[in-house]
């Protein structure tokens, strides 16, 4: 979709990290937005910092986990707006930072449910409006982990791996329709995704350190406009986010065991 004025885009998580700096970037280059967040208070601070571009945007508190309220979101929105151009499914939540074997079915339970069955959720509701536009974007944030195993990280990784692998088989399903799919691989963004996902890192100083030395993260600012000027203006297939991202796409393709190995070695001290 080249021309975003007066579009209208329905956003996930759009209270905080990425999900404001996409409101604010397609705000700012003229479409509407429709911003969903589990969190009343996060989408205050979005409106406060989208003036002065507010009267473009409306916000709905959503938790895109409970079924019934996300299929009665599309009619609410059409309402509001007329219309329905784009999603973008980028709530997400990380697991706590331990093995497998050491996580509460309560913790799996949650991860799966936000990070897959609300993208799905979403993704279902959704559909029948946008298809039936002359031109539309769908956009799954999936995650680097979501193809590199990081331990510690392994039901989040695999819940970013079924959104990869849903929002491929969507977009060869949507082949032929006005719906443009997108996948989107972020490698490391400077949010508060661990404190928002309510996980403690129960970290040493020393080991933060190194961490945030491993990790150049990038600004959600710098995210945003990429999945914007490259996923939905050039209706990109798959975007990597990042140049950890885009390195660790190459390597693990080519060297799938060296680059799970790789991940292992520099996350060790984070696992007890
Ligand atoms: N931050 C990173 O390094 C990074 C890396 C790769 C992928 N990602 C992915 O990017 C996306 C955005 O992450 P972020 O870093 O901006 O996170 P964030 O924590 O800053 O923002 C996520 C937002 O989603 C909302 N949310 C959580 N559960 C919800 C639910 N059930 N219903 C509705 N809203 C809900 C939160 O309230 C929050 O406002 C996520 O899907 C994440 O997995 C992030």
């Amino acid at each position: 979709m080249k021309n975003l004025i007066n579009k209208v885009f329905v956003i996930t998580g759009a209270g905080n990290g990425v999900g404001r700096a996409l409101t604010l970037e397609l705000l700012q280059q003229g479409a509407r937005v429709a911003a969903l967040d589990i969190s009343e208070t996060f989408l205050k601070e979005t409106e406060r910092v989208a003036k002065p571009n507010q009267k473009n945007l409306k916000t709905y508190v959503l938790d895109i986990t409970k079924d019934e309220e996300v299929f009665k979101i599309p009619d609410i929105i059409r309402k509001d707006f007329g219309q329905i151009d784009g999603l973008i499914n980028n709530a997400g939540i990380i697991q706590p930072f331990v093995k497998v074997m050491q996580l509460h079915n309560k913790d799996i339970d949650r991860v799966i449910r936000v990070n897959f069955y609300g993208t799905l959720n979403m993704c279902r509701a959704f559909l029948p409006s946008l298809v039936s536009r002359p031109e539309a974007n769908l956009v799954n944030i999936s995650s680097m982990g979501g193809f590199t195993p990081v331990p510690g990280q392994a039901v989040y990784g695999a819940s970013k791996a079924a959104v990869k692998l849903l929002t491929e088989a969507l977009y060869a399903e949507l082949k032929g329709t006005p719906v443009s799919v997108t996948v989107v691989f972020p490698g490391a963004i400077g949010t508060n995704i661990t404190k928002n996902s309510g996980v403690d890192m129960n970290m040493s100083k020393a080991d933060a350190e190194k961490m945030a030395k491993f990790q150049k993260t990038l600004s959600p600012e710098k995210a945003a406009k990429m999945i914007i000027n490259l996923g939905i203006k050039q209706n990109r297939y798959r975007l990597l986010v990042g140049n950890d991202a885009s390195m660790l796409d190459k390597i693990s393709r080519l060297f799938p065991k060296f680059a799970t190995n790789m991940i292992a070695k520099a996350m060790k001290n984070l696992l007890k």
